[in-house]
């Protein structure tokens, strides 16, 4: 009923990422029958709105687009200056200081008028959110503009929020999902529920689910099916896409195989491979998004250098397994 409301033949939604998507590759697993994504998170409106409008050109389909609900962080004036201390070892390796301040680079959907706006005048046909939900005055507008909505559950709390808000499906999560982990909450309990036992648990909460964690094969999105959900959500088969903005390096760390969840990235938990700034000890982390400023700066000089190991190179557990090729190819290697 789901996939027949957004026109979709083929069960299997490409992950939206941040700073990895393109409206290329949206669009060509658009236009091959799966749900291309776009994902908005890292943009402003304006700069959303130029890729909407790009991928509709490309595709007559509906798409999703994605945006983040997280809460503001606390700032924190002394947890931040530490972080920096901690960091200016790694910036020195590159005679570079370490930025004075941690920035807060990321505007959370609730907060951003122009992006609802821009939504509600492009109407994509989905829109999904991470790290919560929008609230209800946001989420009754893009019901009336005709928008497919989606939430990103990790746990049944979560999911039981996305019903109570009436949202139209579930993106259940597994622990094992590349990128950041969508829990509302990323202080509270974590049962870290891998994709087919999230499914399970989740199978009466009363909204169509999509399986996401791990799914990298048609037997993969056939077990996700078989455990009840309508369609399998595949991120990290897809950074390898030939029409993926994913940086070489990333690409290259994907063939190494060993993951890591992490908060020292970003200040919340995410899964990327694992190197130099994953393998980090995270507890002092500041609230997300703040550490995210002063890693991408040092990722920034490192990379010049040809030391990629700062990377934020996000990444399921099973990323040894994508395989490269078009965006078509992929979605048909996986289309049960
Ligand atoms: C590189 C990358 C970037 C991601 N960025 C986002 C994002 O912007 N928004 C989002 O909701 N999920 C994001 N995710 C998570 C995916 O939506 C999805 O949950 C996950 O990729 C599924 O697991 P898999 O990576 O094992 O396929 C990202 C995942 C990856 C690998």
């Amino acid at each position: 009923m789901l996939l027949e409301r957004i026109g979709v033949a083929v069960p299997v939604v490409q992950a939206p990422m941040a700073g990895v998507t393109t409206p290329a590759l949206a669009a060509a697993v658009a236009n091959a029958g799966g749900l291309g994504s776009l994902g908005v998170a890292a943009m402003d409106a304006a700069r959303a709105g130029q890729e909407v409008r790009q991928t509709r050109a490309l595709t007559a389909a509906r798409f999703n687009v994605n945006v983040f609900c997280h809460r503001p962080p606390r700032r924190d004036a002394a947890q931040e200056a530490a972080w920096l201390d901690a960091l200016a070892q790694d910036f020195a390796r590159f005679g570079v200081a370490p930025p004075a301040a941690l920035e807060d680079g990321y505007r959370p959907f609730a907060l951003d008028p122009d992006m609802l706006a821009m939504l509600l005048a492009e109407k994509p046909g989905v829109v999904s959110f991470h790290f919560g939900l929008p609230p209800a005055d946001q989420i009754a507008a893009l019901k009336d503009s005709g928008a497919v909505l989606l939430g990103s559950a990790t746990n049944l709390a979560d999911a039981q929020k996305i019903v109570a808000a009436g949202l139209d499906g579930i993106v259940a999560q597994g622990w094992q999902a590349g990128g950041h982990r969508g829990l509302f909450d990323e202080n509270g309990p974590d049962e870290r529920l891998e994709t087919l036992d999230l499914l399970a648990v989740l199978k009466d909460v009363g909204l169509p689910l999509i399986g996401a964690g791990a799914i990298m094969s048609r037997a993969d999105v056939q077990a996700v099916l078989a455990a009840g959900a309508v369609a399998a959500q595949c991120g990290t088969a897809f950074p390898v896409a030939d029409e993926a903005g994913t940086s070489a390096a990333h690409r290259a760390a994907l063939a190494g195989g060993a993951t890591r969840m992490t908060r020292a990235i970003s200040g919340r938990p995410a899964r990327g491979v694992e190197n130099l700034i994953s393998s980090r000890d995270d507890s002092a982390a500041p609230d997300y998004p703040l550490p995210y400023s002063a890693l991408k700066a040092l990722h920034g000089v490192a990379a010049k250098a040809g030391e990629n190991g700062y990377g934020p190179f996000w990444a399921g557990t099973e990323c040894a397994r994508a395989q490269a090729g078009m965006a078509a190819e992929i979605l048909a290697r996986l289309a049960p």
